[in-house]
C-alpha cells in the first residue's frame, strides 16, 4: 500500500500544482504536534519565493483541495496546512495493512544490490565490544534493507592477513615443538588437521604481540612468517587454514547467539590474488609512485582542511595493507556483485582509513559509472567512567563474557516480573537469553549511530523505559491475550474500527510504518526505527489499559479491539524483527 503521507501529499502537491506553484511544497509528514496528525508547511516556503502572504496562499492551496472524502483540510496562521484523517478511512488502511504480507509495505520497484561489509572481526584476536556494534548495526541495516526488496549480501570481511597473523603463528611455533617440527618438515597434511583449541587462539594474539615490542628477532621472524604466507608459501598457508577455521567456527558461535549471520564469509585474504595486477595497474596509469621505499597514491584534495596522507598500497618489504586488501576487494565485489552500494559498518576512528580508500576508488576509477561507497561510522561504547568499555582488570572485554553476564542479569530480573509458570529449566534459560540479548542489542541500536553510549547493564535489562526487554514484555502480553481470544473463538483479523483517542493515536502510530522504515534505511539509521517502536509500545499500553477487550460485549466492538492487538503484535513483531531481535512466546 502507498503510505499516508504518500496519499496525502499527492492530493496536495497537486493543489499547490494547479495554484501555480511548485509541486514540491505539498510534501505532507505526520505531524510533530498534538494540534493536527499530518502537516505541509509548503506555504510558508512558498510565500518567500513568490513574496506572497503564506496564509493566502494555504487557503487558495485548501479551496483547491476542496471537500475530501478521506480527510479534512484545516488552514491555521502565518499558513499551516494542518490535516486530519477521516476514522474510517484510518480504520480501513489499517484492517488492510493487517490483512496484507509484511503489513502492506512494498517493495522497491527499483530493487539495488547492495553489499554490507559488517562484523569486521579479527582472526585469532578475540571478538571484542568494539566489534558488537558493527554486527548489531550492520545487521539491522541488512534487514531493512531487504526488507524493502533490495538485494543484500553481508559479507564478514574478516581481518584474516598481514602481520597479526604471521604474528599468531610464529608465538605457535615458538610455543609448541611439535607443531614446530610439522613446520620443520613440511607436512602440511598434519598442519592442517593440527588440534588447535579456541582457548589458545584467544591467549595467543596478545602473547605474540608483548613479545614482537620487546624482541626484534621474534619480530622479525613474525614478518618473515607473514611474507611467506602472502607468497603463497604451502606450510604456513596449511597452518594459517587450520587457525581460520577454528576461529571461525568460534565466531559462528557467537554471531548466532546475537542473532547474527552472513551470507559470505570472506575476508581480506580473499583479495589477495587480485592484488598484483591491480598494483601494476595503478602503477601503469601513474596512479601510484615510489615514495621512501613504499607504493602511495596521493589522495589530498585542495579543499581539505585537514591533511589527508597518501594510501600507501606496498610497503617497501612488498607486503600489502589494510587498504591495499581493501582496495582489492571492491575490484572483487564488483566483480562478483557488480553493487550499487557498498555500506562499510565500521568504528567512526577508521574515517581517515575509509575516506583514503574511497578517494583512491574513485580516482582510479573504481567507482564509475556509479558504484557507491559509504561510510557508516559508529561510536564508542564505553564503560562508565566514560571510556571504552573494558573489564575489571582493564583488560579487553570478551564478547562471550558480555553476553553471559547480561543474560544472567535478565535471568535474574525475569524472576522478578515473570507471570506465567515458566519453571526453572531449560525453558527459562532460553527465555533469558532471548531477553538478555534483546537488551544488549536494543541498549546499543537505540542511540544514534555516530554517538557513544555508556554500556548500562540495569537500564538495558530493565522492563522499564527504551529497553529490549521492555518491548518483549509487551509483546508477549498480547500474544497472551491473543491466546485467550482464540480460546474464546474471537477471530483475529476483523474489521477495525475507531471508537477512541487511544485506539486513534494508536493506529495513526502503526500507519506511520512505511515511513519509519524507509527512512531508518535512508539514513542507515537503526535508532529511528528503535525509537518508533519504543513510542509504539507505548500506545499500545495505553490503548490496552483502557480497553476492556475479552469483557466487552458488543461483538463488533469486540473483534476490532482483537485486531487492533494483533496489528499492534504483528507491527511490534516486524520492527523489533528488522533490528535483530526475536520475541518469544512466554515470559
Ligand atoms: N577488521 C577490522 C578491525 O577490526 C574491521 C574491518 C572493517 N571492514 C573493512 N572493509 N575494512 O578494525
Amino acid at each position: 500500500m502507498q503510505s499516508i503521507t504518500a496519499l496525502l501529499t499527492q492530493k496536495i502537491a497537486n493543489a499547490f500544482l494547479a495554484c501555480g506553484y511548485d509541486k514540491e511544497y505539498g510534501t505532507v509528514v505526520f505531524s510533530k504536534t498534538a494540534f493536527c496528525q499530518f502537516q505541509c508547511n509548503g506555504a510558508l516556503a512558498a510565500a518567500k519565493r513568490h513574496k506572497r502572504n503564506p496564509l493566502d496562499i494555504a487557503h487558495e492551496v485548501n479551496a483547491t483541495v476542496g471537500q475530501q472524502a478521506f480527510f479534512t483540510v484545516d488552514v491555521v496562521s502565518p499558513g499551516f496546512i494542518n490535516l486530519n484523517l477521516a476514522d474510517d478511512f484510518l480504520a480501513n488502511y489499517c484492517s488492510q495493512m493487517l490483512q496484507l504480507d509484511q503489513l502492506g509495505f512494498e517493495p522497491s520497484l527499483n530493487p539495488l544490490t547492495i553489499i554490507i561489509d559488517y562484523g569486521g572481526p579479527n582472526i585469532a584476536k578475540p571478538l571484542h565490544v568494539g566489534h558488537l556494534r558493527s554486527a548489531i548495526i550492520g545487521q539491522a541495516i541488512k534487514n531493512t534493507a531487504r526488507f524493502m526488496g533490495h538485494t543484500v549480501v553481508g559479507d564478514v570481511h574478516l581481518g584474516d592477513w598481514g602481520l597479526q597473523m604471521g604474528m599468531v603463528m610464529a608465538m605457535f611455533i615458538k610455543s609448541d615443538e611439535h607443531l614446530a617440527s610439522l613446520i620443520n618438515q613440511n607436512r602440511t597434511e598434519a598442519l592442517a588437521a593440527y588440534p588447535i583449541a579456541i582457548q589458545d587462539l584467544e591467549t595467543i594474539y596478545p602473547q605474540a604481540s608483548a613479545l614482537a615490542k620487546q624482541d626484534n628477532l621474534f619480530l622479525a621472524e613474525c614478518r618473515w612468517i607473514t611474507a611467506g604466507l602472502q607468497k603463497g608459501n604451502e606450510t604456513y598457508t596449511a597452518l594459517w587454514r587450520n587457525i581460520v577455521r577454528t576461529s571461525v567456527a568460534d565466531l559462528k558461535k557467537n554471531y548466532a547467539k546475537l542473532n547474527v549471520d552472513f551470507e559470505e564469509w570472506k575476508g581480506e585474504s580473499d583479495s589477495q590474488p587480485v592484488i598484483p595486477s591491480m598494483v601494476d595497474d595503478l602503477r601503469q596509469r601513474g596512479y601510484a609512485y615510489l615514495s621512501e621505499g613504499a607504493l602511495v597514491v596521493d589522495v589530498a584534495l585542495p579543499t581539505d582542511t585537514s591533511p589527508i596522507p597518501p594510501l600507501i598500497l606496498s610497503k617497501s618489504d612488498g607486503a600489502s595493507l589494510y587498504s591495499t586488501t581493501d582496495l582489492a576487494t571492491i575490484i572483487q565485489r564488483k566483480n562478483q556483485h557488480d553493487p550499487d552500494y557498498i555500506l562499510y559498518v565500521v568504528d567512526k576512528r577508521q574515517d581517515t582509513h575509509f575516506q583514503q580508500v574511497f578517494r583512491c576508488a574513485d580516482k582510479v576509477g573504481l567507482t564509475q559509472p556509479d558504484l557507491r561507497l559509504e561510510f557508516i561510522a559508529f561510536g564508542t561504547m564505553n564503560g562508565k567512567d566514560g571510556k571504552p568499555f573494558k573489564t575489571r582488570d582493564g583488560g579487553v572485554m570478551k564478547l562471550s563474557l558480555l553476553i553471559d553476564l547480561i543474560v544472567a542479569e535478565s535471568q535474574s530480573r525475569l524472576q522478578t516480573v515473570s507471570t506465567s509458570t515458566i519453571s526453572a529449566g531449560s525453558e527459562q534459560a532460553a527465555i533469558a537469553q532471548v531477553v538478555g540479548i534483546s537488551a544488549l542489542k536494543f541498549g546499543d541500536l537505540i542511540n544514534a549511530r555516530e554517538s557513544d553510549y555508556m554500556f548500562d547493564i540495569d537500564k538495558f535489562t530493565a522492563f522499564e523505559g527504551k529497553t529490549g526487554p521492555y518491548l518483549l514484555y509487551s509483546a508477549v502480553r498480547i500474544k497472551s491475550i491473543l491466546a485467550k481470544a482464540v480460546a474464546k473463538q474471537i477471530p483475529l483479523s476483523e474489521a477495525i474500527q475507531v471508537n477512541s483517542a487511544h485506539e486513534r493515536a494508536l493506529l495513526l502510530k502503526i500507519t506511520e510504518l512505511y515511513d519509519v522504515i524507509h527512512s531508518t534505511f535512508e539514513k542507515r539509521m537503526p535508532n529511528v526505527l528503535a525509537e518508533y517502536v519504543y513510542a509504539l509500545a507505548n500506545l499500545y499500553n495505553s490503548f490496552y489499559h483502557e480497553s476492556h477487550v475479552l469483557n466487552e460485549v458488543d461483538q463488533a466492538i469486540q473483534r476490532s479491539l482483537v485486531s487492533i492487538m494483533s496489528l499492534s503484535l504483528k507491527c511490534i513483531e516486524t520492527c523489533v524483527g528488522l533490528l535483530g531481535i526475536s520475541v518469544p512466546d512466554r515470559m
